[in-house]
């Protein structure tokens, strides 16, 4: 017996209504085959059975980012989801919600307009004038295959939906930017090249390095290395808030000296002798640990303004 080309599915939408605030489930039940997308899908279902679902999508080629959605839980592209095999998956029901962390402006078409702002908040453009090298503006094909890897970008939203930085409401531009950042900071034409860094220290040193953005990015940019990089150049150049640097450097010193992460030692070695003392001192107080000001030299006290 030949192995069957269609199959009935129940594609389950998250709607919501925007005039009257209601939002509810609703299934649809389609007849696929074995290669269709659910960008496809979903577009069939707006076409034969519902005008009135809101669905975007462009491309269905996987450039133009329109048509990301969350797919039984996972935030990803429509049109790169074979409807069949995530049926088979998942018990013939799909489930189909908008992004989240993005406001929905109805059914599965949220406003993205956070992850524009936010390219602008990181400059991810190149700004012409850099210095040209003996060999003018040449970008060897090394670099060139870095610089691609982290240029693929479709500025779909998904890696803003999965980082917890932005989850916590942190001060932070999102995956998605800070791979471009970095990706303008290694560009020799660019005016501004590392300086980028210092700009941008904040956010370098708060990026967790989870690697949520890189897994559920359907061009997996790899914005954990990007991160790692830009530290690197950081530190070896003295590059942005010198406390972070010296954190990293206690870090990695307390990991080769005594094979594991000595935090008193690292401490003192980021905050300083003064600072590490006065905290100490503040925090006994709150603490309502007897400061000892006694054992600690008159000297040093001055000095640390206790
Ligand atoms: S980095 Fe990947 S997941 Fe994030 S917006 Fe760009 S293409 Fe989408
Ligand atoms: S690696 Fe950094 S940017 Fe990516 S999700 Fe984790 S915290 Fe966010
Ligand atoms: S329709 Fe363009 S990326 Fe999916």
């Amino acid at each position: 017996m030949s192995a069957p080309t269609k199959k009935r599915v129940v594609i389950r939408v998250r709607r919501f209504d925007p005039d009257t605030g209601r939002r509810w489930w609703q299934d649809y039940e389609v007849e696929v085959d074995r290669y269709q997308s659910l960008a496809t899908v979903l577009q069939r279902i707006r076409e034969e059975v519902d005008p009135t679902l809101a669905f975007q999508a462009g491309c269905r080629f996987g450039v133009c980012g329109a048509c990301a959605v969350t797919v039984n839980g996972v935030p990803r592209l429509a049109c790169q989801t074979i409807v069949w095999r995530e049926a088979e998956e998942n018990g013939g029901v799909i489930t189909v919600e908008p992004l989240p962390y993005f406001p929905v402006v109805r059914d599965l078409v949220v406003d993205r307009r956070y992850v524009d702002e936010a390219f602008r908040k990181a400059r991810a453009w190149l700004e012409p004038g850099g210095e040209p090298g003996e060999e003018g503006f040449r970008i060897r094909p090394s670099l060139q295959k870095r610089l691609w890897r982290l240029d693929k970008c479709i500025m779909c939203g998904v890696c803003f939906t999965v980082c917890p930085l932005l989850d916590a409401g942190l001060d932070y531009p999102g995956p998605a930017a800070i791979a471009k950042l970095v990706r303008f900071a290694l560009d020799p034409r660019d005016r501004l090249g590392e300086e980028r860094f210092r700009e941008a220290s904040d956010w370098l040193w708060r990026c967790l390095r989870c690697g949520l953005c890189a897994a559920h990015c359907p061009y997996s940019i790899d914005v954990p290395e990007a991160v790692a990089e830009a530290r690197r150049r950081m530190v070896e150049r003295g590059v942005g808030r010198s406390e972070d640097i010296r954190h990293v450097v206690a870090v990695a010193e307390s990991v080769e000296e005594l094979g594991r992460m000595d935090e008193r030692r690292v401490y003192i070695r980021t905050a300083g002798v003064v600072r590490a003392l006065r905290e100490a001192l503040a925090l006994a107080g709150k603490a309502g640990i007897p400061a000892k000001p006694e054992r600690v030299s008159k000297r040093v006290l001055e000095a640390i303004g206790a």
